[in-house]
C-alpha cells in the first residue's frame, strides 16, 4: 500500500515538472525574443539569410520598432502578442489578397470563438475589431523571385492583456478589455499559428470563392453608412459598405453610385 501510495505522489511529481518543463521550453519552430526591433524584420533577415522554413514564428515580448500598415509605428505593450509567421504561400503570386483573407477569417474565426459573444468583424483589409473597437492589426511582407512567392511574412500584434489604452488610440481594445480576464500568450500565439497552417493547407483555386464569402459576412459595418476619405482627391464622403471583390477591392455605394477602391486608396473616417 505504502509502495502505491509513492508511487501516485511520484507520478503527480513528475507530471507536474513535465508541465513546467513544457512552458519554459520552446518548440523548434518558435524562435522567442524578449526584445526585437520587429518581429517582421527579424524574419525577412531570416529568409534573407536562407534559414526560414516555413511554419516558424518569431515572437517578441517587445519590439523597438514595431512596424504598422503605411509606415506607422505599432504600439507595444508586454502584455500583448507580436508574433510573424514565416510561409510559402500556395497561392499565385498574383493573388495576394487571398492570404490577407485567409489570415483575416482564422483570426476573426478564432476570436470568435474565445470570446463570450463578442462581435467579431474584419476591417478592410485585414484589421480584427472586437466590439466595434480595433484588437489586432496585421501586415504581411512578401517576397518573390522571379514568378515566385516564396514566402510571406505575416506579422500579427493582437491586444491581449492590455488593460487600457492612451486617448489618442481610442478606438483599441484588448482581449482581457473585452473579457475582463487574462490570456495566456503561448496559448494564443500557437492556437494562431495552426489556424494559419492549417487555413493555408486548405487554399485552392476552388476554395478560394467560399474564403471571399466568409470574408464578407464578417465585413466591418457591411450595409452600414460609413464615412470615408479618398486620399488622391482629399474628397471626404459617406457611403455604405457593399463588399469586397474578389480581386480585394472594396465596393462602396455612394450618391455617385457603386464605387470600387483598391487597398491603399482610401481611408476610414470613423
Ligand atoms: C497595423 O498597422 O494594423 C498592422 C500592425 C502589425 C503589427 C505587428 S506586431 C508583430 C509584427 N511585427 C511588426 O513589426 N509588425 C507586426
Amino acid at each position: 500500500m505504502l509502495i502505491f501510495v509513492i508511487d501516485i505522489i511520484l507520478r503527480s511529481k513528475l507530471r507536474k515538472l513535465l508541465a513546467q518543463n513544457a512552458e519554459n521550453t520552446f518548440p523548434a519552430w518558435l524562435h522567442y525574443f524578449d526584445q526585437l526591433d520587429s518581429t517582421n524584420n527579424y524574419a525577412m533577415r531570416r529568409i534573407d539569410d536562407g534559414l526560414a522554413q516555413h511554419g516558424e514564428v518569431i515572437q517578441a515580448a517587445f519590439q523597438k520598432e514595431g512596424k504598422g500598415q503605411r509606415g506607422k509605428k505599432w504600439a507595444n505593450d508586454r502584455g500583448n502578442l507580436m508574433m510573424s509567421l514565416i510561409v510559402k504561400p500556395n497561392v499565385p503570386a498574383d493573388r495576394q489578397f487571398v492570404l490577407s483573407m485567409a489570415t483575416a477569417c482564422t483570426l476573426a474565426r478564432y476570436l470568435q470563438a474565445i470570446g463570450n459573444g463578442w462581435q467579431v468583424a474584419i476591417k478592410w483589409p485585414n484589421d480584427i475589431y472586437v466590439n466595434d473597437k480595433k484588437a489586432c492589426g496585421v501586415l504581411i511582407e512578401n517576397i518573390f523571385r522571379g514568378m515566385d512567392w516564396a514566402y510571406a511574412v505575416i506579422g500579427i500584434g493582437l491586444n491581449v492583456n492590455q488593460a487600457s489604452f492612451p486617448r489618442e488610440l481610442g478606438n483599441a481594445t484588448s482581449l482581457a478589455m473585452a473579457s475582463g480576464r487574462t490570456f495566456d500568450l503561448r496559448e494564443i500565439m500557437t492556437d494562431i499559428r495552426s489556424g494559419l497552417l492549417n487555413r493555408l493547407r486548405q487554399l485552392s483555386l476552388e476554395t478560394y470563392p467560399a474564403l471571399l464569402q466568409e470574408y464578407n459576412q464578417h465585413l466591418f459595418r457591411l450595409d452600414k453608412k460609413t464615412g470615408f476619405r479618398e486620399r488622391a482627391s482629399g474628397r471626404c464622403f459617406e457611403a455604405y459598405v457593399e463588399e469586397v471583390d474578389e480581386a480585394g477591392r472594396l465596393v462602396l455605394l455612394s450618391h455617385q453610385g457603386i464605387e470600387t477602391f483598391n487597398f491603399g486608396t482610401l481611408d476610414w473616417v470613423l
